[in-house]
Protein backbone atom coordinates (compact mmCIF):
# COMPACT_ATOMS: atom_id res chain seq x y z
CA UNK A 1 0.00 0.00 0.00
CA UNK A 2 1.23 3.74 -0.89
CA UNK A 3 1.71 5.54 2.15
CA UNK A 4 -0.52 8.65 2.36
CA UNK A 5 0.62 11.89 1.16
CA UNK A 6 0.72 14.98 4.25
CA UNK A 7 -1.35 17.78 3.25
CA UNK A 8 -0.12 20.87 4.11
CA UNK A 9 -2.44 24.49 4.22
CA UNK A 10 -0.47 27.60 4.48
CA UNK A 11 -1.46 31.21 4.71
CA UNK A 12 -0.17 34.64 5.38
CA UNK A 13 -2.31 36.74 7.68
CA UNK A 14 -2.75 40.53 9.04
CA UNK A 15 -0.12 42.83 7.51
CA UNK A 16 2.00 41.68 4.99
CA UNK A 17 5.41 41.81 5.57
CA UNK A 18 8.61 41.57 2.91
CA UNK A 19 9.97 38.31 3.37
CA UNK A 20 6.01 36.47 3.33
CA UNK A 21 6.65 35.51 -0.58
CA UNK A 22 10.41 34.05 0.58
CA UNK A 23 8.89 32.07 3.16
CA UNK A 24 5.90 30.74 1.17
CA UNK A 25 8.56 29.98 -1.56
CA UNK A 26 10.44 27.71 0.82
CA UNK A 27 7.44 26.01 2.54
CA UNK A 28 6.15 24.78 -1.07
CA UNK A 29 9.67 23.66 -2.08
CA UNK A 30 10.81 21.54 1.48
CA UNK A 31 7.10 19.55 0.87
CA UNK A 32 7.78 18.66 -2.40
CA UNK A 33 11.32 17.64 -1.28
CA UNK A 34 9.22 15.74 1.46
CA UNK A 35 6.98 14.76 -0.99
CA UNK A 36 3.92 16.58 0.77
CA UNK A 37 1.04 18.23 -0.92
CA UNK A 38 0.86 22.05 0.17
CA UNK A 39 -2.35 23.91 -0.18
CA UNK A 40 -2.24 28.15 -0.78
CA UNK A 41 -4.96 29.56 1.33
CA UNK A 42 -5.99 32.74 0.00
CA UNK A 43 -6.19 36.19 2.04
CA UNK A 44 -6.00 34.37 5.44
CA UNK A 45 -8.16 33.19 7.73
CA UNK A 46 -11.03 34.62 5.02
CA UNK A 47 -10.19 32.58 2.41
CA UNK A 48 -10.35 29.14 4.74
CA UNK A 49 -13.94 30.38 5.03
CA UNK A 50 -14.47 31.08 1.27
CA UNK A 51 -12.88 27.40 0.63
CA UNK A 52 -10.31 29.91 -1.54
CA UNK A 53 -7.80 27.29 -1.31
CA UNK A 54 -5.50 25.72 -3.99
CA UNK A 55 -2.51 23.26 -4.16
CA UNK A 56 0.60 25.42 -4.75
CA UNK A 57 3.52 23.20 -6.65
CA UNK A 58 7.11 24.03 -6.52
CA UNK A 59 6.61 25.54 -10.11
CA UNK A 60 4.35 28.32 -8.77
CA UNK A 61 6.64 29.41 -6.22
CA UNK A 62 9.48 30.42 -8.93
CA UNK A 63 10.80 33.94 -9.01
CA UNK A 64 9.17 35.33 -5.68
CA UNK A 65 11.97 35.28 -3.44
CA UNK A 66 12.78 38.98 -3.76
CA UNK A 67 9.23 39.69 -4.17
CA UNK A 68 7.48 42.18 -1.75
CA UNK A 69 3.85 41.49 -0.37
CA UNK A 70 2.41 37.90 -0.21
CA UNK A 71 1.31 35.94 -3.24
CA UNK A 72 -1.71 34.41 -1.08
CA UNK A 73 -2.88 37.72 -0.81
CA UNK A 74 -3.53 38.80 3.26
CA UNK A 75 -6.09 40.19 5.42
CA UNK A 76 -7.55 40.96 8.65
CA UNK A 77 -10.03 38.38 9.92
CA UNK A 78 -12.94 39.72 12.12
CA UNK A 79 -14.45 36.06 12.42
CA UNK A 80 -11.86 34.68 13.60
CA UNK A 81 -11.93 36.48 16.61
CA UNK A 82 -15.06 34.85 17.74
CA UNK A 83 -15.39 31.43 19.45
CA UNK A 84 -17.87 30.48 16.71
CA UNK A 85 -15.51 31.63 13.59
CA UNK A 86 -12.86 29.78 14.95
CA UNK A 87 -14.54 26.14 15.41
CA UNK A 88 -15.52 27.08 11.47
CA UNK A 89 -12.33 27.47 10.67
CA UNK A 90 -11.05 24.26 12.40
CA UNK A 91 -14.06 22.66 10.62
CA UNK A 92 -12.82 23.59 7.42
CA UNK A 93 -9.55 22.41 7.78
CA UNK A 94 -10.66 18.81 8.76
CA UNK A 95 -12.73 19.28 5.42
CA UNK A 96 -9.46 19.56 3.76
CA UNK A 97 -7.67 17.07 5.65
CA UNK A 98 -4.86 19.02 5.87
CA UNK A 99 -2.38 17.17 8.14
CA UNK A 100 -1.34 20.67 9.90
CA UNK A 101 -1.37 24.39 8.44
CA UNK A 102 1.54 27.05 8.76
CA UNK A 103 0.28 30.48 9.61
CA UNK A 104 2.87 32.83 8.12
CA UNK A 105 2.06 36.52 10.19
CA UNK A 106 2.20 38.53 13.61
CA UNK A 107 0.52 38.36 17.25
CA UNK A 108 -3.45 38.20 16.07
CA UNK A 109 -2.55 35.49 13.52
CA UNK A 110 -0.95 33.48 15.91
CA UNK A 111 -3.56 33.64 18.43
CA UNK A 112 -5.75 32.54 15.23
CA UNK A 113 -2.95 29.59 14.88
CA UNK A 114 -3.77 28.77 18.88
CA UNK A 115 -7.59 28.89 18.39
CA UNK A 116 -7.24 26.21 15.73
CA UNK A 117 -5.27 24.19 17.51
CA UNK A 118 -7.63 24.05 20.11
CA UNK A 119 -9.93 23.04 18.07
CA UNK A 120 -7.69 20.01 16.93
CA UNK A 121 -6.16 21.18 14.13
CA UNK A 122 -2.26 20.88 13.71
CA UNK A 123 -0.67 24.20 13.32
CA UNK A 124 3.06 25.68 12.79
CA UNK A 125 3.25 29.63 13.25
CA UNK A 126 5.98 31.75 11.81
CA UNK A 127 6.38 35.45 12.73
CA UNK A 128 6.20 37.98 10.09
CA UNK A 129 5.44 41.08 11.08
CA UNK A 130 7.26 44.61 10.30
CA UNK A 131 6.79 45.50 13.86
CA UNK A 132 9.08 43.21 15.59
CA UNK A 133 6.39 43.46 18.56
CA UNK A 134 6.56 39.65 19.58
CA UNK A 135 8.30 38.72 22.69
CA UNK A 136 9.24 35.21 21.91
CA UNK A 137 11.37 35.89 19.39
CA UNK A 138 13.87 38.16 18.24
CA UNK A 139 13.40 38.31 14.58
CA UNK A 140 10.13 38.80 12.63
CA UNK A 141 10.28 38.59 8.93
CA UNK A 142 9.80 41.97 7.41
CA UNK A 143 11.49 44.07 10.29
CA UNK A 144 14.86 44.33 8.15
CA UNK A 145 13.39 45.96 5.18
CA UNK A 146 11.16 48.11 7.26
CA UNK A 147 14.38 49.42 9.20
CA UNK A 148 16.16 50.15 5.56
CA UNK A 149 12.99 51.55 3.35
CA UNK A 150 11.99 53.88 6.93
CA UNK A 151 15.82 54.64 7.05
CA UNK A 152 16.61 55.33 3.76
CA UNK A 153 13.24 57.68 3.39
CA UNK A 154 14.46 59.52 6.83
CA UNK A 155 18.05 60.61 5.48
CA UNK A 156 16.15 61.60 2.31
CA UNK A 157 13.99 63.91 4.44
CA UNK A 158 17.01 65.47 6.61
CA UNK A 159 18.81 66.20 3.25
CA UNK A 160 16.06 68.99 2.84
CA UNK A 161 15.32 69.77 6.70
CA UNK A 162 19.09 70.93 6.72
CA UNK A 163 18.86 73.00 3.45
CA UNK A 164 15.68 74.47 5.02
CA UNK A 165 16.93 74.79 8.81
CA UNK A 166 13.93 73.40 9.54
CA UNK A 167 12.64 70.74 12.13
CA UNK A 168 11.28 67.30 10.71
CA UNK A 169 8.90 65.11 12.23
CA UNK A 170 8.96 61.48 10.52
CA UNK A 171 6.01 59.28 11.71
CA UNK A 172 6.90 55.76 11.12
CA UNK A 173 4.81 52.36 11.64
CA UNK A 174 4.78 49.65 14.80
CA UNK A 175 0.91 49.78 15.66
CA UNK A 176 1.42 50.02 19.38
CA UNK A 177 5.48 49.31 20.05
CA UNK A 178 8.51 51.32 19.51
CA UNK A 179 10.52 48.89 18.55
CA UNK A 180 10.38 50.00 14.41
CA UNK A 181 11.05 54.03 15.64
CA UNK A 182 13.83 53.40 17.82
CA UNK A 183 15.76 51.64 14.86
CA UNK A 184 14.74 54.32 12.83
CA UNK A 185 15.84 56.95 15.01
CA UNK A 186 19.20 55.19 15.83
CA UNK A 187 20.04 54.53 12.30
CA UNK A 188 18.50 57.95 10.94
CA UNK A 189 20.75 59.74 13.60
CA UNK A 190 17.47 61.52 14.93
CA UNK A 191 17.38 63.17 18.40
CA UNK A 192 14.53 62.25 20.02
CA UNK A 193 12.00 58.89 19.16
CA UNK A 194 8.79 58.99 20.57
CA UNK A 195 7.93 55.52 21.61
CA UNK A 196 4.94 54.30 23.14
CA UNK A 197 6.38 52.47 25.98
CA UNK A 198 8.39 56.03 27.14
CA UNK A 199 6.22 58.91 25.94
CA UNK A 200 7.75 62.24 26.92
CA UNK A 201 5.51 65.51 26.44
CA UNK A 202 6.21 68.48 24.47
CA UNK A 203 7.78 70.70 26.40
CA UNK A 204 10.82 68.31 26.85
CA UNK A 205 11.08 68.16 23.31
CA UNK A 206 10.17 72.03 22.36
CA UNK A 207 13.28 72.04 25.10
CA UNK A 208 15.21 69.70 23.52
CA UNK A 209 15.25 71.12 19.98
CA UNK A 210 16.18 74.84 21.56
CA UNK A 211 19.07 72.81 23.22
CA UNK A 212 20.40 71.69 20.26
CA UNK A 213 19.76 74.85 18.28
CA UNK A 214 21.94 76.46 20.86
CA UNK A 215 24.48 74.15 19.94
CA UNK A 216 24.92 75.04 16.70
CA UNK A 217 22.25 72.23 15.14
CA UNK A 218 20.50 74.10 11.85
CA UNK A 219 18.14 71.21 11.69
CA UNK A 220 16.13 68.77 13.88
CA UNK A 221 14.56 65.04 13.41
CA UNK A 222 12.05 63.60 15.38
CA UNK A 223 10.55 59.83 14.79
CA UNK A 224 7.67 59.28 15.69
CA UNK A 225 6.06 55.73 16.49
CA UNK A 226 2.18 55.98 15.13
CA UNK A 227 1.31 54.35 18.95
CA UNK A 228 2.25 58.18 19.69
CA UNK A 229 -0.28 59.44 17.59
CA UNK A 230 -0.76 62.60 15.06
CA UNK A 231 2.54 63.72 14.04
CA UNK A 232 1.71 66.04 11.73
CA UNK A 233 -0.20 68.26 14.77
CA UNK A 234 3.20 67.96 16.46
CA UNK A 235 5.00 69.63 13.79
CA UNK A 236 2.63 72.20 13.69
CA UNK A 237 2.68 72.38 17.82
CA UNK A 238 6.53 72.75 17.56
CA UNK A 239 6.50 75.26 14.96
CA UNK A 240 3.99 77.59 17.08
CA UNK A 241 5.44 76.75 20.18
CA UNK A 242 9.05 77.74 18.56
CA UNK A 243 8.82 79.64 16.12
CA UNK A 244 10.91 77.02 13.63
CA UNK A 245 9.32 76.02 10.48
CA UNK A 246 8.27 72.54 10.77
CA UNK A 247 7.38 69.68 8.79
CA UNK A 248 5.73 66.49 9.26
CA UNK A 249 5.82 63.30 7.49
CA UNK A 250 3.87 59.94 7.76
CA UNK A 251 5.72 57.33 5.95
CA UNK A 252 2.76 54.97 6.62
CA UNK A 253 2.70 51.82 3.92
CA UNK A 254 5.72 52.90 1.89
CA UNK A 255 7.33 50.89 4.72
CA UNK A 256 5.37 47.37 4.14
CA UNK A 257 6.77 47.23 0.35
CA UNK A 258 9.39 46.48 -1.45
CA UNK A 259 12.03 44.01 -2.29
CA UNK A 260 12.81 41.89 1.19
CA UNK A 261 16.59 42.34 2.43
CA UNK A 262 18.53 39.43 1.92
CA UNK A 263 18.60 39.71 5.79
CA UNK A 264 14.62 38.83 5.64
CA UNK A 265 15.29 36.12 2.68
CA UNK A 266 17.46 33.94 4.80
CA UNK A 267 15.26 34.33 8.11
CA UNK A 268 11.99 33.08 5.80
CA UNK A 269 13.72 30.49 3.72
CA UNK A 270 15.00 28.68 7.51
CA UNK A 271 11.62 29.36 9.17
CA UNK A 272 9.21 28.58 6.09
CA UNK A 273 12.04 25.40 6.04
CA UNK A 274 12.27 24.32 9.53
CA UNK A 275 8.23 24.47 9.30
CA UNK A 276 7.76 21.62 7.00
CA UNK A 277 10.39 20.10 9.07
CA UNK A 278 8.14 20.23 11.99
CA UNK A 279 5.08 19.16 10.23
CA UNK A 280 6.87 16.14 8.83
CA UNK A 281 8.57 14.71 12.57
CA UNK A 282 5.14 15.38 14.22
CA UNK A 283 6.24 18.21 15.74
CA UNK A 284 3.13 21.09 15.48
CA UNK A 285 1.08 23.48 17.37
CA UNK A 286 4.50 25.21 17.36
CA UNK A 287 6.19 28.50 16.55
CA UNK A 288 9.19 28.67 14.36
CA UNK A 289 11.16 31.91 16.05
CA UNK A 290 14.98 33.43 16.30
CA UNK A 291 16.59 33.88 19.77
CA UNK A 292 20.56 33.89 20.71
CA UNK A 293 21.47 33.78 17.11
CA UNK A 294 19.36 30.25 16.79
CA UNK A 295 16.64 29.25 15.06
CA UNK A 296 14.23 26.62 17.50
CA UNK A 297 10.74 25.62 18.05
CA UNK A 298 9.20 26.32 21.09
CA UNK A 299 5.02 25.72 22.00
CA UNK A 300 2.64 27.96 20.28
CA UNK A 301 0.89 28.63 24.26
CA UNK A 302 4.45 30.11 24.98
CA UNK A 303 4.89 32.15 21.65
CA UNK A 304 1.68 33.76 23.27
CA UNK A 305 2.80 34.80 26.08
CA UNK A 306 4.40 38.59 27.08
CA UNK A 307 4.61 41.24 24.64
CA UNK A 308 8.12 42.28 23.93
CA UNK A 309 9.92 44.73 25.96
CA UNK A 310 11.90 47.98 24.30
CA UNK A 311 15.76 48.10 24.55
CA UNK A 312 16.18 51.39 27.07
CA UNK A 313 20.13 51.31 26.18
CA UNK A 314 18.63 52.07 22.47
CA UNK A 315 17.08 55.24 22.81
CA UNK A 316 20.02 56.50 25.68
CA UNK A 317 22.43 55.83 22.85
CA UNK A 318 20.17 57.72 20.41
CA UNK A 319 20.22 60.84 23.23
CA UNK A 320 23.51 61.00 23.58
CA UNK A 321 25.09 61.28 19.93
CA UNK A 322 22.50 62.97 19.23
CA UNK A 323 24.15 66.46 19.79
O1 LIG B 1 1.27 45.23 11.98
C1 LIG B 1 1.83 45.81 10.87
C2 LIG B 1 1.28 47.19 10.65
O2 LIG B 1 1.90 47.74 9.49
C3 LIG B 1 1.40 48.15 11.83
O3 LIG B 1 2.68 48.72 11.93
C4 LIG B 1 0.31 49.15 11.51
O4 LIG B 1 -0.19 49.72 12.69
C5 LIG B 1 -0.75 48.29 10.88
O5 LIG B 1 -0.11 47.13 10.40
C6 LIG B 1 -1.49 48.97 9.75
O6 LIG B 1 -2.49 48.13 9.33
P1 LIG B 1 -3.38 48.31 8.02
O7 LIG B 1 -2.53 47.91 6.86
O8 LIG B 1 -4.53 47.42 8.25
O9 LIG B 1 -3.71 49.76 7.94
Amino acid sequence: MTEKKLRIGVLTSGGDAPGMNAVIRAVVRTAAHFDMRVYGIKTGYDGLYKGDIDEITADDVSGIIHRGGTILRTARCAEMMTEEGQARAAEICKVMKFDAVIVIGGDGSFKGAASLARHGVNVVGIPASIDLDMNCTEYTIGFDTAVNTAADAIIRIRDTSTSHERCSVVEVMGRDAGYLALWCGLTGGAEEVLIPENPIDIKSVTEQILRNRAKGKRHNLIVVAEGIGDSVNLSKEIERVLGIEARGTVLGHLQRGGTPTATDRMHATYMGHMAVEAVKNGNTNKAVVFRSGKHELIDLTEALEAKREYNPKMYEITKILAV
